[in-house]
């Protein structure tokens, strides 16, 4: 079975206030007692806290990374931030697609795909989200909504750039209402993404590229995730704003003792 590195990242929203972020990426780091050396930790906080949330974090070895990125390099674009800027903070790594941008703001595969392709030729990893909600679940489209959203969203990716890319399969009616998909049923569809990956770029890319699990999870239900052969970590909402809780997934995801 390949070896992938387990990769853990807390989305915090649009919550926090700046004393807030930096206490929690600071208890983050007092916490987290090397675990970052066996799993891939990255905090994403609100844009106006990047700085001071990668000063706390400094040396650490957990990575700060972007709720989103624009694809243009600069120009006209009131209100958009581009994968210079966010380099520029040392923040190394961007959410594209996350279900709250395509549901909630509107965002498109088109948009989604120009976003992943621009980002990662400027040298940001992403985290690709999909996810399927419940309607189309209901009516059986989980695996072809699925398959689409991956595949329009790499559309604009070199094959030599997918080591920068993480997908993230987030179900939308499992993100922040504490319902979670079992593991079966979430283990089910990231089979299925790896067998696309397979299919669009070739095996060993399918074996390498992680696959998070988003939406509800928490410490009580993490283990039980993780350990099926192609969840590959989590990425987290609401459990990632309390430190000991986030903490706890990551050891979850490393394998560790609970603590
Ligand atoms: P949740 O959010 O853990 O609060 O469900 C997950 C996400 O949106 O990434």
């Amino acid at each position: 079975m390949p070896h992938r590195r387990p990769f853990v990242g807390g989305n915090w929203k649009m919550n926090t206030d700046l004393a807030a972020a930096v206490e929690l990426a600071d208890d983050i780091v007092a916490g987290e007692q090397g675990l970052h050396q066996v799993c891939d930790i990255a905090v994403f906080p609100p844009f106006p806290y990047l700085q001071a949330v990668g000063r706390t974090l400094g040396h650490s070895g957990i990575r700060l990374g972007a709720q989103d990125v624009y694809h243009q390099p600069n120009g006209a674009f009131t209100g958009e931030v581009s994968a210079d800027m966010l380099l520029d903070l040392n923040a190394r790594v961007a959410l594209i697609g996350h279900s709250e941008r395509r549901h909630v703001i509107g965002e498109d595969d088109d948009l989604i795909a120009r976003k992943a392709a621009a980002a990662v030729a400027a040298g940001l990893d992403i985290i690709l989200c999909v996810g399927e909600t419940w309607e189309q679940r209901e009516i059986g489209a989980t695996e072809s909504i699925n398959l689409a959203q991956l595949e329009a969203g790499l559309s604009g990716i070199e094959p030599g750039r997918m080591r920068q890319v993480t997908i993230a399969y987030e179900p939308v009616w499992a993100i922040g209402t504490g319902r979670t998909a079992t593991p079966d049923d979430a283990e089910a569809v990231h089979a299925l993404l790896r067998g696309k990956l397979a299919a669009l770029y070739d095996d060993s890319t399918a074996n390498s590229v992680r696959i998070q699990y988003g939406g509800s999870v928490k410490a009580n239900n993490a283990r039980d995730l993780f350990a099926r052969p192609n969840i590959d970590g989590g990425l987290i909402g609401g459990a990632s704003l309390k430190a000991d809780e986030f903490l706890a997934i990551v050891r979850a995801a490393a394998g560790a003792a609970p603590g």
